[in-house]
Formats: C-alpha cells, sequence, structure tokens
C-alpha cells in the first residue's frame, strides 16, 4: 500500500466491532443453552477462526449480514473436532478456547500460523495443568493438544502477568471445575469476560485485583449489541490529532474503563478529544468521540496503565513522535509477544521514517517533534503495525509504501476504505 501526505481529514466514520468482545460473545454463545443474537459483530480473520473453530465443533451458526445467529449446545455440547482446530493469527481464539475445551470430554489439537505458533502459550498451559488438564505441546508452543476428560479441579491462581487472554481462559475452565475458581493479576486487565459471563448467569464475583467463578453447569442465550472497537479507532482518533486542520467523529466507539488508558494519555499530551453521548449498550459504555487537530506535549507511560492501552502502544508511539518534549514508555515488554516484537517493529519503522525513537527493554523514549519523510516500511505481517504506519504516511513527506499491508484483515478489512473517506 503507498501513502502520501495529506493536508487534511475530516468526516464522520464508523470504525469495526470490538474484536474482544465479538471472540467471547461467539465463543459463549455456542456453549449456551438456546439461541443467541449477535449484532454487529466484527468480521475479520481473527473472529473467523473463533467461528470456524465452533462450527468444527458442530455448533449451528447463521451469518447474515452482519448478524450471528448461534444456537448453542450446551456447556458440555461440544463434539470432537475432526482435524486440528486453526487458529491462524489469532492469540485471543488460541488462549480462550483452551479454557473451554479443557472442560470437554475429547482430546482435541490446535495450530496456528507461524507468528502464533511463536507466541508463549505457557501462561494458559501451567494454570490450565493445575486444574488437572492434560496438555501436550512442545516447549508450551503450539501445536498444542489438549487431552480432556471433563474433570477439572478450581484452583486459586495469581497470574504474574496482566492479561485478559490468560484471566479468560481460567474463568472459562473455571465453569467446569468442581468448587470456585479464583484468578488475580497484578495490574487489571481487560474485564470483557467477566462482563459477559455475567450477563449469560455465570456466578462471578469480582475483588479489585481478584475474580472468581463459581463451577456453572448452564448458561443462557443473550442477545448481544456489540460496540465499536476503541483499538480500531485509535488510528483515527491519532491521525485527527497529528494531520494539521483536521475534524473528524467517530462513532459508537467502547470506551470500557479497562480499554480507555488511551483517551486518558491523549488528554494529558493536550489532545482536543470529545466525548459525547455517553450511553451503556449490551454491559459496555460507548460514546461517540469527536478529535481535532491538536498541539501535543510529551508525555510518560508506565506498568500501571499499559493493560488499559496494550494495544494502542504502537500508534502512542507515533503521537509521540509529533508532541513536544521527551516521551517515555516503560513497561510495555508484553508487546515483545504480540503479532510481531511491536517494539522492535514500531522503533525500527518509525525510525526509518525519520523518527527520533529508542527501543528499551521494556518501551520506548521518543524525543519529538520530529518531521517525517516517506519511504518503504514493512508491517512484519502485524495488523497493528501496518495501520499505524499507514497514519504515518499521511503526516510524512513524500509517499510511504508499506510492505505486506494486508494483514490489516486480522482485524479491520475495510481500513483503507474508511482512511479514504476522510482525506480531503
Ligand atoms: C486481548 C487481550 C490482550 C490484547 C489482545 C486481545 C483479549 O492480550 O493485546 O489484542 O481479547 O483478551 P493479552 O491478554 O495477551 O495482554
Amino acid at each position: 500500500m503507498k501513502i502520501n501526505k495529506i493536508s487534511k481529514i475530516s468526516g464522520t466514520i464508523i470504525v469495526p466491532a470490538d474484536k474482544s468482545i465479538t471472540h467471547r460473545a461467539i465463543m459463549l454463545s455456542c456453549i449456551a443453552c438456546g439461541k443467541s443474537v449477535i449484532n454487529n459483530y466484527l468480521q475479520s480473520e481473527d473472529c473467523f477462526m473463533t467461528l470456524n473453530a465452533f462450527k468444527q465443533m458442530g455448533v449451528s451458526i447463521e451469518q447474515e449480514n452482519n448478524k450471528l445467529t448461534v444456537t448453542g449446545v450446551g456447556i458440555k455440547g461440544l463434539k470432537k473436532p475432526i482435524k486440528e482446530i486453526y487458529a491462524g493469527n489469532s492469540g485471543t481464539t488460541t488462549r480462550l478456547i483452551l479454557g473451554i475445551l479443557a472442560g470437554q470430554n475429547f482430546s482435541s489439537t490446535i495450530c496456528g500460523d507461524e507468528s502464533l505458533s511463536k507466541r508463549p502459550m505457557k501462561r494458559v498451559i501451567e494454570p490450565l495443568s493445575l486444574m488437572g488438564a492434560s496438555i501436550e505441546s512442545e516447549n508450551n508452543y503450539l501445536p498444542i493438544t489438549i487431552n480432556s476428560t471433563g474433570v477439572l479441579n478450581s484452583i486459586d491462581y495469581t497470574s504474574p502477568i496482566a492479561s485478559a487472554q490468560v484471566k479468560s481462559c481460567l474463568l472459562f475452565a473455571g465453569m467446569y471445575a468442581d468448587k470456585t475458581t479464583t484468578f488475580t493479576e497484578p495490574i487489571k486487565s481487560r474485564d470483557h469476560s467477566e462482563r459477559m459471563l455475567k450477563s449469560f448467569g455465570a456466578d462471578i464475583v469480582i475483588n479489585n485485583l481478584s475474580v472468581s467463578i463459581k463451577h456453572c453447569s448452564k448458561l443462557y442465550a443473550q442477545e448481544i449489541n456489540i460496540p465499536n472497537d476503541i483499538s480500531s479507532a485509535s488510528f483515527f482518533i491519532i491521525a485527527g490529532l497529528i494531520v494539521p486542520n483536521s475534524n473528524i467523529k467517530i462513532l459508537n466507539v467502547n470506551i470500557n474503563k479497562t480499554r480507555d488508558g488511551i483517551l486518558e494519555v491523549l488528554n494529558k499530551m493536550g489532545a482536543n478529544i470529545v466525548s459525547d453521548n455517553i450511553r451503556t449498550e449490551s454491559g459496555e459504555e460507548v460514546c461517540d468521540i469527536e478529535v481535532k487537530s491538536s498541539k501535543l506535549k510529551a508525555t510518560s507511560i508506565n506498568a500501571d496503565i499499559v493493560p488499559r492501552l496494550i494495544d494502542e502502544i504502537p500508534i502512542i508511539a507515533l503521537c509521540a513522535t509529533q508532541a513536544e518534549g521527551q516521551t517515555i514508555i516503560s513497561g510495555a515488554q508484553e508487546l515483545k509477544v504480540k503479532e510481531s516484537n511491536r517494539l522492535f517493529s514500531t522503533a525500527t519503522q518509525l525510525k526509518k521514517l525519520g523518527a527520533d525513537i529508542t527501543e528499551t527493554k521494556d518501551g520506548f523514549i521518543i524525543n519529538g517533534p520530529t518531521k517525517l519523510k516517506g519511504c518503504t516500511v514493512d508491517s512484519f505481517d502485524d495488523h497493528r503495525i501496518s495501520m499505524m504506519l499507514s497514519i504515518a504516511g499521511l503526516i510524512a513527506d513524500g509517499e510511504t509504501e508499506i510492505l505486506n499491508s494486508n494483514c490489516i484483515n486480522i482485524s479491520f478489512s475495510n481500513f483503507y476504505e474508511v482512511l479514504k473517506s476522510i482525506c480531503k
């Protein structure tokens, strides 16, 4: 993809549905009793991995425009898949589904693409094994075979990392365990699983950084309206701030308190952002966001806020290259084990474009503002890096070519159409 410098962006846009919530809505609907309807689900490669996995395990899922109708089979009603479950690039599919597979009465194998096969799975293998799951894998990487017997014991687990994927995996497995399973995390990560499990009827108690779930034999079908994804919106929020003379509005964005770290950081940087029409839909807070070009100042981001903006760090790094002063991002070592090593991919590609950015052991040091100059950069087959570099192309002199930009399909297949619609 080739992107040219632009003089302004303006207009009203809609970004795709929330990826995290879509995965969870599909998974819980499939193991609930009755017909669930999921409106505005995310039609992207990652979510199709989850969809296909459950179809393979015998669940009937009707797809009609952007609505899914799922006939749930009950918590233990999944069928043994006839072949391996392929999770593609999706860490969320893999880690969350393992929690559900652990409670079934069959063995199954899950595998993924090259990037996913290099991502750490010990974080879920270890606690699931403590619950009594029998798991085979080489060095804790995919492919993983889980030999489930339907028997799990409850545990009280303290996770060394703040990961919503690990938390969700254990909460899902906890439904199948004999008593109450408790998961404690060091910093609060996104809580979509807790909210959705509650609405499906699970007995969940949240106590600061701990979540407990009781044994559960039945979930109840729901109708869910999925809000739009703040992680996808973040590319356009920052485009609106750093492209001069811009004014854009993004509708129906999820601003769940465990996901809105980007808004807090940008506010501190002096961004002109207004959240309007704040409301609640399907248990999640939603609003419309209006953004105007702003003069930004540097900031610091540390471990405490990282889980609330984990996927937005590459685009925040781009934003910091345009802010006055030195921005220091720390406590973000988890970025090394995302779809690419995002500390490396972000720093090396922004540096190619002329940014003053240094990768550190757990983040970046960025001095700004710097003028960017178009050149050829690489997405490392990482959707968020591809979109971040495309936004960089809007402010870089001349032309920026992004290699391997197709990976945007993982979360935001119409990204370039939306971008084109606001480029004036
Ligand atoms: C996700 C959790 C986060 C995030 C990922 C989606 C989820 O990962 O980076 O894109 O849906 O639970 P971790 O749990 O590994 O931090």
